[in-house]
């Protein structure tokens, strides 16, 4: 059976690992140059961020690819990535709000509707059944046509990324822990397709690790 993280051990974690997220650009930053590209921020207003982390995403898109105007609100279940965050965004003050989150999915206090929500390597460590409450949270609060932009650790497609996804599998279920709660998964498993249309899925490798980019615009 699947062993995922609980939400404190989440939160254990992330508050102890910090900054050190930052470092994981080796085979996150080549999937999320991709997600920036497909996403069309050019176009977004409001961009909302399900698990900002240090905010580093945040600040490429508000400092290269959202029009002045736009505004970001990100949340995280972690105070020491909400801290983090809040620092790094403190330069874009008045169209910026970073909150820390209890956990669930309901954003509806933040305002909305959002035309981009941003969600990338979280729910590659969260239950099947958050998966899908993240989802849905996200539907919620997004407007007709809006972009849901993922990435997230995924199977392999070739040899090597294919051992590599194995292994990682492996660890995960030996201990979750050991590899930041993530996994790989196929986002495609979790899509109720009455709400959601998948305009573009594409694996990218790099450092041998596979990394997925979905784009689902909301029905
Ligand atoms: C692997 S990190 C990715 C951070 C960032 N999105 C990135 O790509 O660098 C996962 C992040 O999700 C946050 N997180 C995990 N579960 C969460 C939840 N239920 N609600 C909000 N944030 C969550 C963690 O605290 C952590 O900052």
């Amino acid at each position: 059976m699947l062993k995922t993280l609980s939400r404190d051990e989440v939160i254990r974690f992330y508050d102890k690992f910090g900054a050190k997220q930052d470092q994981q650009g080796f085979y996150e930053d080549a999937a999320l140059n991709l997600m920036i590209e497909l996403g069309r921020f050019t176009e977004a207003e409001n961009v909302f961020e399900f698990g900002c982390g240090t905010g580093k995403l945040a600040e490429r898109l508000l400092s290269t690819s959202l029009p002045a105007t736009a505004h970001y609100a990100g949340t995280d279940i972690s105070s020491t990535m909400v801290r983090l965050a809040k620092t790094r965004l403190s330069g874009f003050e008045g169209r910026t709000k970073v909150q820390k989150s209890d956990g669930g999915f309901d954003v509806s206090h933040l305002g909305g509707a959002f035309d981009r929500i941003v969600c990338t390597y979280v729910l590659d460590l969260l239950s099947p059944s958050d998966i899908k409450d993240c989802l849905a949270g996200a539907h919620a609060a997004m407007n007709k046509g809006g972009l849901f932009c993922h990435a997230g650790l995924t199977k392999g497609v070739g040899p090597i990324s294919k051992i590599t996804s194995s292994a990682w599998t492996l660890v995960h279920r030996i201990n979750p822990s050991l590899v930041g709660g993530c996994r790989p998964l196929m986002l495609n498993d979790y899509l109720p397709a009455q709400q959601w249309e998948r305009i573009h899925r594409e694996v990218v490798v790099s450092s041998w690790i596979a990394s997925e980019v979905v784009i689902l615009k909301a029905r």
